[in-house]
């Protein structure tokens, strides 16, 4: 199993990329959305189809990519159901499984950081490893003064969700602020100064009840968007502005689009040609066209440099389609990342 730890500098929080190399299939736990280039380029070079992105809570430091991925991609989200998260493709409970090609990703509740916290167990054949939120870090854990968070709550997910794993189980964590990758069981139990085995529930509760820390910087912007899978709000009475965008060098499968081409025919046939799934419509015809079609239809919107296509996407948006992107950069852009091969080489 392909294991990758990805790194957000400014809120120290963790990304894990989770892939099965023999089907391609891959996973994102607690995806980013400033890196969201970042980690679909790493899908793309690893030659991987995102099937889920999976949050372990409703962060209040930074906002998930999840729901911007799903819309660029063909993935699932998941959190969990008692997170509030409305979006969320997959609400997940106590023991259910979520799978990505020959490998089950097990949730567990621990709550207590937040009251909608998940850890997610994969057995990879080896080993235990579970990636705990923040639940519990290496040498720490979350707060538990937000969110509904509650010390008691957290104190027994810690022994009763995770400890239960093993002492050889591997722990990822959602953040680190002290330069560590990833821990055991047994060295949590151990040295864990929180969460070591010799702390009472009632000596843990007064610590987290005396830690006095301040807010989290983005705790207003970040809960609200997090309990929408993410997604920007858009501005009032900018239309264009509510269109996503996908870069042409994170396509890896262009068949989960229907593709429309607006440019005018005679740019078909010129020097940039076109891409041989696009349906190719002026813009001029695209709407009479387009009110034949489902509502629902994932549509991903090409003209020469993208600025045509990014109005054509606005119109469709505002007549009730619900899934439209726009191909950054147009076809100069998508020839730039998928050039033509020399026959000859
Ligand atoms: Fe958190």
């Amino acid at each position: 199993m392909i294991v990758r730890q990805l790194f957000d500098s400014e809120t120290s929080t963790y990304t894990y990329l989770l892939g099965d190399p023999d089907t391609g299939e891959a996973v994102l736990i607690d995806p980013v959305i400033d890196h969201i280039e970042r980690d679909l380029q790493l899908l793309n070079e690893l030659e991987m189809t995102l099937v889920y992105c999976l949050d372990t809570h409703v962060h209040a430091d930074h906002v998930t990519a999840a729901g911007t991925l799903r819309s660029r991609t063909s993935c699932k989200t998941g959190v969990a159901a008692t997170a509030g998260v409305a979006c969320a493709d997959t609400p997940l409970r106590n023991g259910d499984r979520v799978t990505f090609g020959g490998y089950t990703i097990e949730a567990r509740e621990t709550p207590g950081h937040t009251s909608g916290c998940l850890t997610y167990v994969v057995d990879n054949g080896n080993r235990v490893m579970a990636f705990t939120g923040d639940a519990i870090f290496v040498r720490g854990c979350g707060r538990t003064d937000f969110q509904e968070g509650d010390p008691q709550t957290l104190y027994r997910s810690v022994h009763q969700q995770i400890y239960s794993l093993g002492d050889d189980a591997i722990l990822y964590p959602g953040h680190d602020y002290k330069g560590h990758s990833h821990t055991t069981v047994l060295e949590e139990k151990q040295h864990n100064p929180r969460l070591n085995a010799s702390v009472t529930e009632e000596v843990f509760v007064d610590i987290m009840n005396n830690l006095n820390l301040g807010m989290p910087k983005k705790i207003d912007v970040a809960v609200p968007a997090n309990l929408g899978c993410g997604i920007p709000a858009a501005p009032e009475n900018e239309s264009e502005s509510q269109v996503p965008e996908v870069s042409p060098t994170t396509i890896v499968n262009r068949s989960v689009w229907m593709i429309v081409d607006v440019r005018e025919p005679h740019e078909w046939e010129g020097e940039l040609g076109f891409i041989a799934e696009a349906e190719r419509i002026p813009q001029a015809q695209l709407m009479d066209q387009a009110n034949e079609w489902d509502r629902n239809t994932k549509l991903l919107m090409v003209c020469r440099s993208g600025r045509r296509s990014r109005n054509a996407a606005a119109e469709l948006i505002e007549n009730g389609f619900t899934d439209v992107s726009n191909l950054t950069g147009g076809m100069i852009a998508w020839n730039e990342a998928h050039p033509v091969a020399d026959p000859e080489s």
